[in-house]
């Protein structure tokens, strides 16, 4: 079982050993960002290239501070001062930085499926860090991580998945991710934000949350992603923030213990309210500690770490 110059794709095709592998090795990792000095030799000489083409926060930057901790150089390409604005495809984009030396690229993209044909374009390994509405494979990673540290197991777990599921990357990893390990998941949204035939990927869904909510150990509110809405799929914000977003009301369906996650960046007072994504049942920043440990696990056993 070896991760060592493979692609980092989609958890729908990643086996169950060998994301237990990367949640096992970050479980060890997450102790380096609480010493004094956040740094090991381990990848020193390896470079990490984050090919970014959406706007990014929390991956782009985890990515950067991942490779940085583990004595990788990173290097970021930015869309706007490219030669993309000349034309240049994504290919010989890749091929170009490739050809300087970068060890592995981390690519996010708007178009669903662009990191399996980078990855079949290029020799070194590709790692999706969200492409279009496919997947979004080391967020459902970094979740799977942050659920454990709280529940201490995945089988069995109640998951209430909640809000725009058609238009989330996020959700499709989460939902290959967590139900392969055993979890138990409902989903709810407005119709329209529900894609078609979603039970057939082992879920129930519902329109009406407080009803994937109900008993759940863990509730996960998704970003409404207007920036992919070409036509209007619900009324009003205002609606949408009545009937489906976060609330203590809705909240109190769940277990008592239950936590709140969100992958961020959130619309405050839309999917979720202030008061509820700043409680004590929100681990929303833990998710995003975590995410750094989870993306050193990746880059340790892809760029050449021992299992
Ligand atoms: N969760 C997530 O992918 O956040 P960013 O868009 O900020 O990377």
């Amino acid at each position: 079982m070896s991760l060592r110059g493979k692609d980092l794709l989609s958890l729908r095709e990643m086996s169950q050993e060998d994301m237990e592998l990367v949640l096992s090795t970050a479980r060890s990792l997450k102790e380096i960002l609480s010493r004094p000095i956040k740094k090991v030799p381990t990848l020193r000489g390896k470079v990490v290239c984050n090919l970014f083409y959406e706007p990014s926060t929390r991956t782009k930057m985890s990515f950067e501070l991942a490779a940085r901790y583990m004595s990788a150089d990173p290097v970021s390409f930015a869309k706007e001062t490219s030669a993309m604005k000349k034309g240049e495809t994504l290919a010989d984009t890749a091929r170009n930085l490739e050809a300087m030396g970068v060890d592995l690229v981390v690519m996010r993209h708007n178009v669903s499926g662009s990191c399996h044909f980078l990855a079949k374009v290029l020799d070194i390994p590709v790692v999706n860090a969200g492409d279009g509405m496919n997947e979004h494979p080391t967020q459902a990673l970094l979740d799977i991580f942050t659920i454990l540290d709280y529940k201490s197991r995945i089988r069995g777990l109640k998951v209430a998945i909640i809000g725009d599921v058609l238009h989330s990357r996020v959700a499709r990893s989460n939902i290959f991710g967590l139900t392969k390990m055993g979890a138990e998941i409902s989903v709810a949204g407005p119709s329209t934000l529900l894609p078609p035939e979603i039970e057939k990927l082992g879920v129930k869904a519902y329109t009406r949350p407080e009803e994937a909510i109900e008993g759940a150990d863990v509730v996960y509110v998704l970003r409404l992603q207007l920036e992919r809405q070409s036509k209007s799929l619900f009324p009003s914000q205002r609606e949408y923030s009545n009937f489906f977003g976060i609330n203590r009301h809705k909240l109190s369906y769940a277990k008592e213990d239950a936590i709140v996650m969100h992958p961020g960046p959130m619309n405050r007072g839309v999917e979720i309210t202030t008061d509820i994504a700043d409680s004590p049942r929100s681990v929303i920043l833990d998710q995003v500690t975590s995410g750094v440990a989870v993306r050193m696990a990746i880059l340790y056993h892809i760029l050449g770490g021992r299992d």
